[in-house]
């Protein structure tokens, strides 16, 4: 990809800076989970300029969305049930997924001056959702295919549709290619990503299932 640079006023180059100053104490025992933070960042402003979403909300969300990362696994299960974070089963099934939540709800307090779209967004960029917002899709998508994510079939499809087909598409390639993931490696899929894909799977086809019934 290579897009050209978006032009940003002094403001919103001073909160960059300062969320990038920010988010490298915070990883500062991680440093791949940073350089995937600076990546996902850089890669969701490319998508949000290709796809008309704004880039730097896109940038911001894509610098903080792992922000709750830096916790041990034990502390993210915690802190979510302190937080009343319930995704319907037991927290330590789906603790991959919480931190993307944790995230939005600690995150608000911190950056008073974000718009709660850049929360909205890092809380869904795990579980994914039915009803994605253009940034959603462009946090999500980004977290998938930033380069330094090592190539698979799926990403590589992913990263070769990026311009060529709309966001919603993108995102669906993303979303089943992260399912196909869980289950090539044996891993618990947790429920409400197949509620997800149902929904998206029913949408892409117009209906086409339900309507065929009659
Ligand atoms: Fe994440
Ligand atoms: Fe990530």
């Amino acid at each position: 990809m290579s897009t050209p640079a978006p032009s940003y006023g002094p403001e919103q180059l001073a909160m960059i800076e300062r969320l990038e100053r920010d988010v490298q104490r915070q990883l500062e025992s991680k440093p791949n989970r940073l350089a995937h933070s600076l990546s996902v960042a850089s890669t969701a402003e490319e998508l949000a300029v290709i796809y008309g979403v704004d880039p730097y909300l896109a940038r911001v969300a894509g610098i903080l969305h792992d922000w709750s990362k830096a916790l041990p696994k034990g502390e993210v299960v915690r802190r979510s049930v302190e937080l009343g974070i319930d995704l319907g089963v037991d927290p330590w099934l789906v603790q991959p997924l919480l931190h993307g939540v944790i995230a939005s709800k600690e995150l608000p307090s911190l950056y008073p001056e974000l718009p709660p779209e850049v929360f909205r967004a890092i809380s869904l960029h795990t579980t994914g959702a039915a009803d994605m917002e253009p940034l959603d899709m462009v946090l999500f998508v980004s977290d998938g295919i930033e380069p330094l994510r090592p190539a698979s079939a799926g990403i590589e499809k992913v990263r070769s549709l990026v311009g060529s087909v709309s966001l919603e598409e993108l995102y669906w390639e993303s979303f089943v290619g992260g399912i196909v993931y869980v289950i090539d490696g044996g891993r618990y899929l947790y429920p409400g990503t197949i509620e997800v894909y149902n929904a998206l799977a029913l949408r892409r086809r117009g209906g086409a299932e339900v309507a065929g019934k009659n």
